[in-house]
């Protein structure tokens, strides 16, 4: 399968965590090892980087995470890799270590940055999609998503069941700063009566409308279920609003968080993890660069960064539809 002499590479994970990044750190360093590969892992992203810290990764290290959430090898945001001069020392700390080759676990903001370190300093990198908002272009699901669903969709059953018993109405607010693929989905997934995401206008006017059909049916309770980024406000900013006009129920808000980052990931995102983690690590030896893989109609596929990030994902308005005829 090698096309390449990469002796030695590593992995790191960027930007904000999720469940499963441990499941793709133990995928990559198992399956690197399977092709006689050293790996490196480096710690706190792009941060690492510059800074040299770097950790020898064995697979007796990646034993007993699968099931982790969070990440061994840290994460951060890095401003300074935007600067030239902090990608050199990224570079110059990579020769040092005889690193030949990276896997980064990222998003499009993460694999901008890789792209242009990448480019400038020929080092072949391989991203690996990963956030819980589901919104990076090239694969179906990101590593995450299906997680942080499943603990939403347990908080929205839960608050359901108080709802109902104080006949309330509840305005739970759901991660996606740009994407409201968590607030469709479980939205769905809890039976909400309102789904309001970025991708689309929301008009509270029709929110009450909505509120008012379920008041005359003699609903018990009712959620909302609002994309922290939607175009008229976090769930406290609209329930105001609602409140204004409309007033027949009890209103509570509540803001998950993050909750939703946290905890052990879902069968569905360690396979996912799993399966990209050997693929990334495939393409390397292969010698792709440059390139995304993803899962797109349960088949691995590759996707050059330049597109990934100058790309944007539809949403499911579909589903949405789905959602607006069952919230009768
Ligand atoms: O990008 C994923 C995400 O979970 C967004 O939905 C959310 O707005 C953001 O991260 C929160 O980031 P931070 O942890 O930096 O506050």
């Amino acid at each position: 399968m090698s096309k390449t002499i990469y002796k030695k590479i590593a992995v790191l994970t960027t930007g904000g965590d999720c469940p499963g990044l441990n499941a793709a750190i133990r995928a990559v360093v198992r399956s690197g090892i399977y092709y006689n590969l050293e790996i490196a892992g480096v710690m706190r992203g792009y941060e690492g980087l510059i800074d040299g810290n770097f950790i020898e990764l064995s697979s007796h290290s990646v034993s007993n995470i699968l099931q982790r959430g969070g990440t061994i090898l840290k994460t951060a945001r890095s401003e300074r890799f935007k600067r030239e001069e902090f990608r050199k020392k990224a570079y110059e700390n990579l020769k040092e270590k005889s690193i030949d080759a990276l896997v980064v676990l990222g998003g499009d903001g993460s694999f901008r940055g890789i792209e242009k370190f990448s480019s400038e300093y020929k080092i072949p990198a391989i991203g690996i999609p990963k956030t819980i908002d589901n919104d990076i272009y090239g694969t179906d699901y990101a590593i995450g998503f299906d997680s942080a669903l499943n603990t939403v969709v347990q908080a929205v059953d839960k608050i359901r069941d108080t709802a109902d018993s104080h006949n309330r109405l509840f305005f739970i607010e759901v991660m996606g700063r740009d994407a409201g693929m968590i607030a469709i989905y479980s939205g769905i997934g809890g039976g909400a009566e309102a789904i309001l995401i970025p991708e689309t206008q929301t008009k509270v006017e029709k929110i009450i409308s909505i509120l008012e059909r379920g008041w005359e049916r003699k609903k018990t309770s009712m959620i909302v279920i609002v994309a922290e980024g939607d175009d008229a406000g976090g769930a406290y900013d609209i329930a105001e609003k609602v409140k204004a006009t409309f007033s027949e129920y009890d209103t509570r808000v509540s803001v998950l968080g993050h909750l939703q980052r946290g905890g052990s990931p879902t069968c569905a995102d360690r396979v996912l993890a799993s399966t990209l983690g050997v693929a990334a690590v495939e393409a390397l030896l292969a010698g792709h660069t440059n390139e995304m893989v993803g899962v797109i109609g349960n088949k691995v596929v590759h996707t050059p960064f330049s597109e990934v990030v100058s790309r944007k994902k539809d949403y499911p308005s579909e589903l949405m539809r789905i959602a607006e005829i069952l919230s009768l």
